[in-house]
């Protein structure tokens, strides 16, 4: 059966995957979490936390399931999150999601989101749990949507941060501080000055030198033009103090969602998203699993804005081809080319053109339903594509824009084509071997 499957990307052997969780790296392992349902592949109530772990980014160990919601308090499952590795320990912090009985909306009353605190040892099971915060404890004018919590150390202990839809159905993000994991206090509530969608998911707090911004996603942004054209988008904004400004999407594509960060070991800071995007109206045809992890990039923040580019561990192998415009190729590889102006790119029914100042990703041939996505751009001087089976990472301007998308094709041989020179690299490869 072609199953679509990638060859580089980390992806649930079978069942669902959505957002990537407690990124970290403890006991000298880099840990990927991810919300998980291996018994579905809709992504049902009883959502988990799966487990990769890897040291450089090519081997892979999957170790199963780590989290399970078992308890009363996360009895709809256990909600995004994200890990803190302290002297020998694993610590998540999570949102156990309940969905009282009755008749409710689900957004002023019927739902508790528990901020759940874990500890483990060894990362793989996380059996002591304790509930650090309830809807009770968040502040009265938030409704019951108030989750996915992001941990990081400061100075002189802990902030988290939650996202959240206020009774005005406004997102926001609440800011809490802590000395001890224990005791949360609110300390701030980072808002835009104007309402910028009515929920903000999976926020990330990120100290740059320059400045410190807020990644999150917004739910519920109308499209303006060729702006916020998915259902939910992602971005950040800058913070100037407790105010959320300069809003930007960080990935234009069809498939992006609930990016999280962390610093590795040599002190990148490395994002991981969710290759997906919920409730959309076009779809995925693969049969045994669903979704997956997008390639690791590191984050810089340069002339105001944040920038991507994949990790060097995962960079292209040896050239495939000499310059050429015209090739036929495998169903994976990356492909560079600097366009200096218009340019038109097909690989089979994949299109990607830009001409005066527009950007059009056009997956209308190969997409499930996609259709055409678009950035304006000063100019395209650069671009990278990562092609992987079913999947496209494209990269443009040293990865001052990105869109990330599937896309599905018939056979197994690849033909691409340009209006201008471009080369055809050996793809990055990776193992994934079974606990
Ligand atoms: C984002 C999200 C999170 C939530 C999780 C549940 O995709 O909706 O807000 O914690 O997925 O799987």
């Amino acid at each position: 059966m072609n199953d679509y499957r990638l060859t580089y990307h980390l992806a649930p052997r079978q069942g669902w995957l959505n957002d990537p969780n407690g990124l970290c790296v403890h006991d000298g392992e880099i840990q990927i979490y991810y919300q998980a349902d291996p018994d579905s592949l809709t992504g049902s109530c009883r959502k988990c936390w799966g487990h990769f772990t890897t040291t450089d980014f090519r081997h892979y160990t999957d170790c199963g399931l780590a989290v399970e919601p078992v308890e009363r308090f996360e009895s709809h499952g256990a909600y995004s999150g994200s890990a803190l590795s302290l002297d020998g320990q694993l610590h998540l912090f999570y949102t156990g999601n309940v969905k009282e009985p009755g008749d409710h909306d689900y957004i002023r009353s019927g739902r508790q989101h528990n901020t759940i605190h874990a500890v483990s040892q060894d990362g793989l099971r996380f059996d002591q749990k304790q509930v650090v915060l309830t809807n009770a404890d968040y502040p009265d004018f938030c409704s019951c949507h108030v989750r996915d919590p992001k941990v990081n150390p400061t100075a002189d202990g802990y902030e988290m941060v939650l996202g959240a839809r206020t009774l005005d159905d406004e997102g926001c993000a609440l800011l809490y501080r802590s000395c001890d994991l224990q005791q949360w206090r609110l300390d701030a509530v980072l808002r835009s000055a104007t309402k910028m969608g009515y929920m903000w998911e999976c926020p990330d707090l990120l100290h740059f030198d320059q400045a410190d911004v807020l990644l999150c996603c917004p739910q519920g942004l109308k499209r303006q033009g060729y702006r916020y054209e998915n259902v939910y988008d992602n971005g950040y904004f800058i913070l100037h103090g407790d105010e959320a400004r300069t809003y930007r999407t960080l990935d234009h594509g069809f498939d992006f969602y609930a990016p999280q960060t962390f610093l590795d070991p040599r002190g990148r800071r490395i994002l991981i998203g969710w290759l997906g995007l919920p409730d959309t109206d076009y779809t995925i045809p693969t049969k045994t699993w669903m979704h997956a992890l997008t390639l690791p990039r590191e984050l810089r923040f340069e002339d105001g804005r944040l920038k991507q580019r994949v990790i060097e561990e995962l960079r292209p192998g040896p050239a495939l081809t000499e310059a050429v415009k015209q090739t036929k190729a495998p169903e994976t590889f990356v492909l560079k080319a600097c366009p200096q102006g218009a340019l038109t790119l097909t690989i089979d029914g994949l299109k990607l053109v830009y001409e005066n100042g527009l950007l059009t990703l056009d997956c209308s041939q190969c997409g499930a339903g996609r259709t055409r996505r678009h950035v304006e751009l000063d100019k395209l001087d650069e671009l990278e594509l990562y092609l992987d089976v079913s999947s496209v990472e494209i990269f443009i301007n040293d990865g001052e824009v990105s869109l990330t998308s599937r896309c599905f094709f018939d056979d197994s041989v690849r033909n691409v084509a340009a209006s201008c020179n471009f080369t055809l690299y050996q793809a990055p490869r990776i193992e994934i071997e079974s606990r």
